[in-house]
């Protein structure tokens, strides 16, 4: 497939200023562990010309070429594009801003497993770009972080914040969890029939993070652990993790409150 075009930095890409790749495959694998129904969703054919985007360390990219598509993986991450192409060398794995990348040529469907979220700008101009990267009738098959995704985690977040005299407005919340009307209505305005969409929960346990939800947080939770006084990093983490561990380790398994929106959208032909 042809290369895409774009630049890319922090704020539209997929996720936080750098990712541990190393961390992330090591003990994230559940994020593409949990979408491999996925790929059967998107139902790759040969030949087809698939754009994975967000395609983290491009485990799914893989898949979907073991399909017999010809798909190209782009991250807005230089460190998750870098692992990507190492572990498979044999596929197209660019780095590239969600907002504004761009194939040549047009695509028969994009593909994104839990990266929308991250793309918390403008998310109008993610999906216009999606669009002008699909051909007419061309599938956008996509599961992302819904409304209230991680609340419980999130709002022991801000009281543990709170009580270190941090207020809520001192952390940039990282992410984009739509409301499924609101993100219904976005497809629609950008050219998309919705054909299907779910929201559901999703309990996620965190089975290889040996330290359960500080490890989570280590991975993710930069913008709020960011925002502790100085030295007051652990003291957060801890308290978060005694406000949460009744409700999401009540047995010694962290299993945290993941919920999902999930769809196919077609690009409607122009007028
Ligand atoms: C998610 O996949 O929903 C997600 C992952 C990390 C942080 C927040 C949400």
């Amino acid at each position: 497939m042809n290369r895409p075009s774009a630049k890319a930095d922090a704020a539209g890409t997929g996720g936080p200023a750098a990712w541990d790749a190393g961390l992330y495959d090591r003990s994230f694998g559940f994020v593409s562990a949990f979408a491999t129904d996925m790929v059967d969703l998107l139902a790759p054919e040969p030949g087809e010309r698939i754009v994975d985007l967000g395609c983290g360390t491009g485990t799914l990219t893989a898949d979907i070429a073991a399909r017999g598509a010809d798909v190209i993986g782009i991250d807005g991450d230089a460190a998750m594009v870098e692992r990507a192409r190492a572990l498979h060398p044999a596929l197209t794995f660019e780095h590239a801003d969600g907002r504004d990348f761009a194939i040549e040529g047009q695509a028969d469907a994009v593909f994104s497993n839990a990266a929308l979220h991250w793309m918390k700008e403008a998310p109008a101009d993610v999906i216009a770009c999606v669009a002008r990267a699909l051909r007419p009738g061309g599938r956008f098959v996509a599961e992302m972080g819904a409304h209230r995704n991680v609340r419980i985690i999130t709002d022991a977040l801000y009281q543990a914040l709170a009580e270190e005299g941090v207020p809520a407005g001192a952390v940039d919340f990282p992410w984009y969890f739509p409301r499924t009307s609101r993100y219904v209505g976005l497809l629609e305005d950008g050219g998309f029939d919705v054909t299907q969409l779910y929201y559901f929960a999703r309990p996620t346990p965190l089975d290889d993070c040996p330290n359960g939800l500080a490890d989570w947080i280590e991975m993710f939770g930069r913008n709020f652990t960011d925002a502790a006084p100085p030295g007051r990093v652990q003291a957060v983490v801890d308290r978060t993790i005694a406000l949460t561990r009744d409700r999401l380790c009540p047995d010694g398994r962290w299993i945290t409150d993941y919920t999902r929106l999930r769809f196919v959208a077609r690009r409607l032909a122009e007028d």
